[in-house]
Order: structure tokens, then sequence, then C-alpha cells
């Protein structure tokens, strides 16, 4: 968990850009007989975006009487998966360094903290990826829904030509981009941090020390045996063998005393 910092820090960034936002769109109806127009109907909605449940009065153009009208659709269950992950993923981050570094020993104990932390890390990139995805696609509809000029259509006086309707101002969506930006970005931070956490397992160091370790202990009991040979065989004559080592003709001259020393 060298990288959790940013991990921590981008987790809040994906949960509080989306969970925090709230918008406005305006929309203005403009009836024939002006005193029953309204020029400015704000319609405000928020996280975890029911827009179902978000509802505004708009004028009938008839006398002073009023309809009220809902948006449409509900995304929460994207938005707060999305919410959920992040919040998650950054509690997550925040006990793994505070386990790795004050239990530093509990941690490599068994190797077991390691192998928690790989699946753990595994698991929230695919989550990351998965939440980020729905999440898009939930941000990309609820642009449509909340778009000025698609709920006039929703307005009755609206589909009276005599009646004109307009957009006075969509919503914001610098904030919800940034949470779809900083979802992918914790998804490649996370995905990239399998490879730390991986490493913290040991397990490349266990299937490389089958092909490599092995010469390394011989390359241990070479070193030793060689002095305590050199000390039985100086009288062969080759003693020279161990300085010169490359020539090809020699090394099979040499080859008995490594094969015996490889023993
Ligand atoms: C226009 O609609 C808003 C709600 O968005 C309301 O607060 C306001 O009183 C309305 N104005 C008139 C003139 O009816």
């Amino acid at each position: 968990m060298c990288m959790c910092k940013f991990v921590c820090l981008f987790a809040i960034f994906a949960f509080a850009t989306c969970g925090g936002y709230t918008g406005q769109l305006r929309v203005s109806v403009d009836c024939m007989e002006k005193a029953s127009s309204n020029l400015s109907i704000g319609i405000d909605f928020a996280y975890p975006f029911r827009l179902h449940q978000v509802s505004f009065e708009a004028p009938l153009c008839e006398g002073m009487r009023r309809e009220r009208v809902a948006l449409i659709g509900d995304y929460s269950s994207s938005a707060e998966f999305f919410v959920t992950i992040a919040v998650f993923a950054f509690l997550y981050s925040l006990m793994a360094t505070i386990v790795y570094i004050f239990f530093q020993n509990k941690y490599r104990e068994n190797n077991r903290g390691p192998l928690i932390d790989f699946i753990v890390t595994v698991v929230f990139s695919f989550m990351w990826l998965v939440s980020s995805s729905a999440w898009a696609k939930a941000l990309s509809d609820v642009k449509v829904a909340t778009d000025p000029d698609e709920v006039q259509l929703l307005i009755s006086a609206c589909k009276i030509q005599t009646n004109k309707c307009g957009s006075v101002h969509g919503p914001r969506w610098s904030g919800l981009n940034t949470s779809v930006v900083f979802g992918f970005l914790n998804f490649v931070l996370w995905a990239g941090n399998i490879w730390f956490v991986f490493k913290e397992t040991g397990w490349h160091k266990g299937a490389a020390r089958y092909p490599g370790g092995a010469p390394e202990k011989q390359a241990g009991t070479f070193n030793q045996q060689p002095y305590n040979q050199g000390s039985f065989d100086q009288s062969g004559g080759y003693s020279a063998q161990g300085d010169l080592g490359q020539p090809s003709e020699y090394s099979q001259v040499g080859g008995p005393t490594s094969y015996s020393n490889q023993m």
C-alpha cells in the first residue's frame, strides 16, 4: 500500500464530488395571458438522483391554475453503488495504511496480510471499473433527463403552440464529470496497485526461487567448497582452473571437479 495517500485522496474526491452534488435547472413558461406566466421555474435535484421524486409547479396557462410535474427516471442504484464503492475503498485504504504502518509484524504473519490485501485490491479494482462504468452511463442519462429542453416536454402548457417555453439555464456538470474521471482514475490506481501488493505476497519470489533459487544455492556451495577442496586438491595441478573459468577447454577439464562440487 505504498500509494495509499493517493488512493485515499482519490477515493474521497470520487465520493465527495458525486455524493455532495446538487444541481439546478431553470425553465420559463410564457403563457399567452401574461399574468399566469412564470418565467423562472427552478428545479433542484441532488444525489442520489431519484429524479422521479423531483417535482415542481408549472403554470397551466389557464387562469392561475398550476400543475405539479415530476422529472423522469431513477438513477440512484448506479449513483449509490459508485459512492458506496468509493467510501469502502477509502475506508479500506485507510485501514490498510494503519495496519501496514503500525502492525507490520501482524501484517507479515503467515503472509496473511499481504494475501488479504492482494485479494481485496483485485476485488476493489474490479468494483471501481464496474461502478465507474455504471455511473458514467447513469450520468449521461441524468444529463438528458435534466436537460431544460427535455423538461419542457413534460409541461402541459408547453404543448400548446400559443405558449412559449424556454430554458433559462441547465445544471452545472463539472462536479459530476469530475467524479466519473476520478472513478476511472481510481480503477487505474487500484489496478496498478495490484502489482505492488502482489510483490508483498512473495508469490513472484516463490515462483522464481525454484528455477532461480537453485543456482543460488549452488553458488553458495560453490563458494564454500572450492576453499575446502583447494586445501585438499592443491596437489592436483589444476588449482588454477578456478581463476580461469571462461575457456571452454578448461571448463571441460574443470568439469569433474565442478560436478563433484555440486554434489
Ligand atoms: C414560479 O415558480 C417558482 C418555483 O420554481 C415559484 O417559487 C414562484 O413563486 C413562481 N412564480 C410565480 C409568479 O408564480
